[in-house]
């Protein structure tokens, strides 16, 4: 305890001088559903959570011994801010392909992707700079790059992904620094943009000299339907890429990675040092000897084979039960898909009823960086089983009958 006479008050605490970046932060707009979508009795597909049941415990147990049998202190102590060797040259190996080698000096190790977004807002933003996204698009990069004070210009989206073709005139009018994309099974609307769009944008950023953001963890989580090429393998050194264990092996292990020519691999390893000098190098020694053991592809392939049933019995339910003006995306893979309601009907007041009701999604207006579109709901198709994603749907759909009737 300390004494009275040395003890702030709440009230100066709160008066103190916090910097103006800081201040000017606001709570995470979806904080607040998550809080009530997880009281007891409600269906949730809110969260952003893999499916905890499926996290590959044992062999993470027999990875985690044999980081201590075979490194020792090493795993335990300081590291490279780049991240370990080890891992930085198998991820090098997974991301080559025919047409783009990597090696372990492009591959910057980081603390999940969110910390890649964090890091990239850091080398790049200027107060005021334009970021240009989809919208929708995936809220942690916009509170990652509010931070640093950036302002977004946005393209729309159709099923097949970003409408490149109204890009242009965005660049024209606000000379974007960064295009941040997710381009596979993106969070929050499941679409995956098509080959040709994909084709355009490089070729479009590549006009204007732009660097492409290509934040992708879903990709390995593909269910149905045909990869298409990888901006990367488009778009060489204009693209950088961000990849996550988060999905694939488990979150909690908080290691990502980004892949990107040498000279903005060294910037964002600058920018990191002052962070948090490297990611913890024990879990990345974990990740290495789990991968080594020969668990991660046979993993991805058994959680693939969940999550299609899972969006399998979610697409059927929502096909059977949803009044037909209620549309609602088909991802070919990753964890989301995206709800739109007619015309006039708002998504922050369905969520109400809908919870009432004993169900969750996010209703998705916090997804458009200028908050303008209330039409929408991300739904998590992986997270619930089987029989609660049935019913989950069931009550969401009753509700939005109501509402339509
Ligand atoms: C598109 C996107 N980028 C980045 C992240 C952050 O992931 P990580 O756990 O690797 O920080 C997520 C997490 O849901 C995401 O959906």
């Amino acid at each position: 305890m300390s004494d009275s006479t040395t003890e702030f008050s709440k009230d100066i605490i709160t008066r103190w001088p916090f910097s103006d970046r800081a201040t000017a932060i606001e709570a995470n707009a979806i904080r607040e559903i998550l809080k009530i979508s997880g009281r007891s009795g409600i269906i949730n597909f809110a969260g952003g959570l893999p499916a905890a049941e499926l996290f590959p415990e044992t062999h993470l147990k027999a990875a985690s011994e044999m980081v201590f049998k075979k490194h020792g202190p090493k795993a335990l102590q300081y590291s490279l801010t780049q991240g370990i060797y080890e891992l930085r040259e198998i991820l090098a190996e997974r991301s080559s392909t025919p047409e783009m080698k990597f090696s372990a000096d492009t591959i910057q190790i980081t603390t999940g992707s969110q910390q890649a977004l964090d890091l990239i807002g850091r080398a790049f933003l200027n107060p005021g700079d334009y970021v240009l996204t989809e919208a929708p698009t995936y809220l942690g990069a916009l509170s990652a790059f509010n931070f640093y004070q950036a302002r977004y210009c946005t393209v729309p989206m159709d099923e097949h992904g970003m409408i490149v073709e109204m890009a242009e005139e965005k660049i024209k009018e606000c000379k974007p620094k960064l295009i941040y994309v997710v381009p596979n099974f993106q969070n929050p609307s499941g679409i995956t943009m098509s080959a040709e769009r994909r084709e355009a944008l490089v070729e479009v950023a590549a006009r204007y000299q732009i660097p492409i953001i290509d934040d992708n963890p879903y990709g390995e989580l593909r269910y149905s339907g045909e990869p298409a090429p990888s901006l990367k393998t488009l778009g060489g050194n204009a693209v950088i890429s961000l990849g996550t264990f988060s999905k694939i092996i488990s979150p909690g292990i908080r290691i990502g990675w980004v892949a990107a020519c040498r000279e903005v691999a060294a910037m964002i390893e600058k920018v990191k040092q002052s962070t948090d000098l490297h990611s913890t190098t024990f879990c990345q020694y974990l990740v290495y000897e789990y991968i080594m053991a020969g668990h991660l592809d046979s993993h991805i392939e058994l959680i693939k084979e969940a999550y299609r049933k899972r969006r399998d019995v979610m697409i059927n339910t929502m096909a059977n039960e949803f009044p037909e003006e209620v549309k609602f995306t088909r991802p070919e893979g990753g964890l989301f898909l995206w709800i739109t309601l007619p015309e006039g009907i708002s998504a922050s007041e369905v969520f109400d009823k809908a919870v009432d009701a004993g169900v969750a999604c996010v209703p998705g207006k916090p997804f458009y960086p200028h908050n303008d579109n209330d039409q929408s709901f991300r739904v998590n198709f992986c997270h619930a089983s089987e029989d609660n994603i049935v019913e989950g749907i069931r009550r969401l759909a009753s509700v939005l009958r109501t509402e339509l009737s």
